[in-house]
């Protein structure tokens, strides 16, 4: 190949011409098309080794570029059926949510535009964006409209933003501080703590109720015995669904004993906080608006393509006393207040993605009524799983659906005599044999020390037929296991 030729694939790869970007976006809408066209027909998942995927990957660090449907193949035949398929109707592993194609023409015209909202003159249009999903967002929780937050990148960096600057309102005292959070708590809040310098020892784990709920009388026990100890309560973090079964801590109680004792209220509401959109769960999340911050997941529950999580806090001015800083290089120069606006007073990021437009397209694309009666169908999925359940004999659940979490475990009759050890050995094996088999995917929790099947549903395309297809999934693959290893 000439000098010039080379240069020119080049060009055409890095700054491809008008007539090539429509190729290109061809072929990539009819790859998506197919992959979407067909995904129920897919498995969830299939048995697959890490050599298995190095080996049909080029280890060949590029000198040389390579034209745009060599990697598009690489997509097709490696990336996509190597991948556990997230948006399958029965992927019900973990909090998954499956993404949509109105939000993948969002992120692709984001990354077009490539905004980074550091700041209001960075990115005006991307950031009143922003803004104003953002307070979309507040409205739903029923917050004042004095509240505010950010997106961030998901439910683990929302808790660590919001734990931040609870400390900041609270006299830094390091070493002495003490956070409250149920024993069902997602670890990123210990995590959030390790990170801050508070410590994960200084997370207090609070007993829960039948119902995985905090014991609100455990809470007080713990603070005040925390208090006479010299040590220093300054936070309780209340679950709005936690993450192992669903269930959302009793808030407004909660903030009565927050106010008792002058502690910051945070949620996490990273899997569970957008069910208030459902007519059927709304009750639960009563005094929501009343927390001082909330962590919520745009990308769990309103189906959003990772990464987008966002943060509340009721009084945002606090927030600044965490994370302003000043330095020549981002010093505003002749603004007006809307105009000096810096999201970087607010959180831990600098440099931000345009996260708001697929929030913004989503809401304004489907509209509130449609994405609630979605929500409204999972919870209905979910407790329709639990009757089958509850009227099978071979079948139990282990623990109340609250949201659509459901925990439960297989139980036929040539297990019932053997040891609780063997039953939960047998039902970890299954699960991998079921994931193994594609058909369905669940994951796990550990409840009271025991095993638990866990699934979540969490897709607008699950159906009730795909809970009774689950259930038959699972009695398929469970026949083929001996009751023993
Ligand atoms: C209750 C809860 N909190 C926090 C997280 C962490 O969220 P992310 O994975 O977006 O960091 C999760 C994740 O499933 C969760 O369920």
């Amino acid at each position: 190949m000439t000098p010039l030729a080379e240069q020119r694939i080049l060009a055409g790869m890095l700054d491809p011409s008008a007539d090539e970007i429509r190729d290109w976006g061809n072929s990539v809408i009819q790859l998506m098309a197919d992959y979407l066209g067909d995904l129920r027909d897919r498995k969830v998942y299939r048995h697959m080794s890490s050599r298995e995927i190095r080996d049909r990957l080029d280890p060949a660090l590029p000198a040389k570029g390579t034209d745009f449907d060599g990697l598009l193949k690489v997509f097709r035949e490696t990336i996509i059926p190597f991948s556990r398929q997230n948006a399958h109707p029965r992927m019900f592993g973990y909090v998954q949510s499956p993404g949509t194609p109105l939000a993948a023409f969002a992120d692709l015209l984001a990354s077009t535009l490539n905004a980074n909202l550091t700041v209001w003159r960075s990115a005006p249009a991307p950031v009143e964006l922003e803004r104003l999903t953002i307070d979309w967002i507040r409205q739903l929780l029923g917050f004042n409209a004095k509240a505010g937050g950010l997106f961030v990148s998901g439910g683990s960096m929302a808790n660590l933003t919001a734990l931040a600057t609870a400390r900041q309102a609270k006299d830094y005292s390091p070493g002495r501080l003490r956070i409250y959070a149920s024993s069902e708590t997602h670890f990123s809040i210990a995590k959030a703590a390790a990170l801050l310098g508070i410590g994960r020892e200084s997370v207090r784990h609070i007993a829960i109720d039948e119902h995985f709920k905090i014991r609100v009388e455990d809470l007080v026990a713990k603070i005040s015995a925390d208090i006479e100890a010299g040590h220093v309560p300054f936070c309780v973090v209340a679950n709005a669904g936690t993450v192992n079964t669903g269930a959302v801590d009793s808030l407004a109680e909660i903030r009565e004993v927050a106010d008792r004792f002058q502690l910051w209220m945070h949620v996490d509401g990273s899997y569970g906080a957008l069910a208030i959109l459902a007519k059927s769960a709304s009750k639960l999340f009563a005094g929501i608006e009343q927390a001082d911050s909330v962590a919520l997941d745009p990308h769990k529950w309103l189906y959003l393509p990772v990464d987008v999580g966002c943060v509340i806090y009721r009084v945002p001015q606090i927030a600044r006393a965490a994370f302003a800083h000043e330095a020549e290089y981002t010093r505003i120069i002749e603004e007006e207040a809307d105009e000096a606006f810096a999201f970087w007073d607010y959180g831990p990021e600098l440099s931000r993605r345009f996260r708001a437009l697929k929030v913004w397209m989503l809401f304004k694309g489907v509209g509130l009524d449609s994405l609630s009666e979605a929500i409204e169908n999972n919870l209905a999925c979910a407790r329709y799983f639990e009757s089958l359940v509850r009227a099978s004999d071979d079948f139990e659940m282990v623990a109340p659906v609250e949201l659509s979490i459901f925990c439960f475990r297989h139980l036929p009759a040539r297990l019932r005599s053997e040891s609780p050890q063997a039953i939960d050995a047998f039902n970890e094996r299954l699960m991998i044999a079921l994931q193994r088999d594609g058909g369905s995917y669940l994951s796990n929790a550990m409840l009271g020390n025991r095993f638990a099947l866990r699934g979540c549903v969490l897709n607008y395309r699950t159906t009730l037929r795909d809970m009774e297809i689950l259930l038959d999934d699972l009695r398929r693959v469970a026949r083929s296991l001996p009751a023993s290893a």
